[in-house]
């Protein structure tokens, strides 16, 4: 079995050139987001905000790429409390740590999760790669190699539209998906087509080596995804600092430098969108 996340992932060879999706979508949405007022979402996360002229767009599918401890659940949860606080509702998929765990992460933050959760506006759920790989061999088998274009790549509760969704993390989905990355491909088109269905922004974080040359294990997801956004931990001699980067954004301005960013115990994540990183890369 591939080792929990990490390791077995970063040592894997390069990713193969990725192949143009068979039902790719974005350019459809594209259009869309072009025909009716674009809408934009802030985070409300110190400093994020401002590395963009208007914000992210409203229903965009956006990676957050990075190295391991570099921020990207903390990030992801963070920018799913302040979409609670609006009243926003919300979904994390987690397939790495369990719920409780998470909830706690959120709990050393002071990020008031299980009263979300009373309000019904906010749903953390772990899924099995595994189980979700072995339904995919299961149907493809019986559907002749495609996916049917309305299946749906998770159930929800009955009515439970989320507004954010959080995918932490498609790498180790694809972890449980070796020797079948066409099948891999295939679940992640439907998981992007999905969202784009229910109009949800989301959040879907790959992990990447510290300094990121590629920023998804198949390539596929770059192309479905209209943003990229970059988190780094950069050593600097015996000290690593964080930064991050909007690398790409589709219907967005943005700022294009590597900026500083920091975790800090019992409030979150902070950006410091007037103070470069520099890094060799
Ligand atoms: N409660 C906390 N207070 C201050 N800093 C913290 C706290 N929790 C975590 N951190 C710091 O934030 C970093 C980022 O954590 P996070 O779990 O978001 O990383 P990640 O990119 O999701 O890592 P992984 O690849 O292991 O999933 C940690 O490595 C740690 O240095
Ligand atoms: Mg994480």
């Amino acid at each position: 079995m591939a080792s929990k996340k990490g390791k077995s992932k970063r040592h894997h060879k390069p990713a193969e050139k990725a192949r143009k999706p068979r039902h790719h979508t974005s350019g459809k949405k594209h259009k869309k987001h072009e025909q009716k007022k674009r809408e934009y979402i802030k985070t409300s996360i110190k400093g994020l905000d401002d590395l963009f002229e208007h914000g992210m767009p409203k229903g965009a599918s956006i990676l957050v790429a990075g190295g391991a401890g570099s921020g990207k659940t903390i990030l992801c949860l963070q920018i799913l409390t302040n979409a609670a606080r609006e009243g926003k509702k919300c979904l994390y998929m987690s397939f790495e740590e369990p719920e409780e765990r998470l909830r706690e992460h959120m709990d050393d933050f002071g990020w008031p999760v299980r009263e979300f959760e009373k309000q019904g506006k906010f749903l953390i759920k772990r899924f099995s790669s595994f189980d979700i790989a072995k339904s995919i061999d299961a149907l493809l088998a019986k559907e002749r190699g495609e996916l049917a274009i309305d299946y749906t790549p998770v159930v929800l509760p009955e009515g439970f539209t989320p507004d954010i969704v959080i995918v932490d993390s498609l790498s180790a989905i694809s972890s449980a998906f070796v020797g079948k990355e066409d099948n891999y491909r295939s679940y992640v088109e439907q998981l992007f087509r999905y969202f784009e269905r229910m109009d949800s922004t989301a959040f879907l974080i790959t992990e990447t080596e510290q300094i990121p040359t590629t920023f998804s294990r198949s390539g596929v997801e770059e192309f479905l995804a209209d943003g990229v956004i970059v988190l780094y931990n950069i050593r600097k001699g015996n000290i690593r600092e964080n930064a991050i980067e909007i690398l790409k954004m589709r219907g967005a301005k943005h700022m294009k430098k590597i900026v500083a960013m920091q975790v800090l115990s019992g409030t979150g994540i902070e950006i410091f969108p007037e103070q470069e990183v520099f890094s060799k890369i």
